[in-house]
């Protein structure tokens, strides 16, 4: 069964943190800052940016920053609701596979705020991710 919809001020509130976090972002080599912000069941909701190295493979996406504050703070039984994700150039951007694959370790039934082609957009992780990986 689908979850309820999550209530508007929740997905602007979830707005607001993504962008006031995504001023962190260490981002002089792509200069793209990303911003997001995860609402757990609990209730609870964390922050991350993504955080760039000289040795670009070793780049961190915001949504996984946030993911593993979270992780880091509450351990391993999180459970995300739904994740926010924006940008410095306000253009398209959707969270990359990895962060899709991580997302869906911790919420099969998240829901994403993200910036579509033609605007503002929200998707199931499970639409962004058939099929997703799972050990068992
Ligand atoms: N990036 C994110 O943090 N999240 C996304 O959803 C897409 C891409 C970052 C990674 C890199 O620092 C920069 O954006 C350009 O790819």
């Amino acid at each position: 069964m689908p979850k309820k919809a999550l209530p508007a001020s929740m997905s602007a509130r979830l707005l607001r943190s993504a962008k006031k976090v995504m001023k962190n972002a260490h981002a002089p080599y792509s200069k793209f800052r990303v911003g997001a912000a995860i609402l757990l069941a609990n209730g609870k909701v964390f922050f991350g940016c993504n955080v760039e190295n000289a040795s670009y493979g070793m780049t961190n996406c915001a949504e996984r920053t946030a993911i593993f504050s979270a992780v880091a703070q509450l351990g391993p039984k999180i459970e995300i609701r739904a994740v926010c994700v924006v940008n410095d150039h306000g253009v398209a951007c959707s969270p990359c596979g990895a962060c899709r694959q991580v997302i869906y370790e911790f919420g099969p039934e998240a829901t994403i705020f993200f910036q579509g082609a033609d605007g503002p957009k929200q998707a199931q992780i499970t639409e962004l991710l058939p099929e997703g990986f799972r050990l068992q």
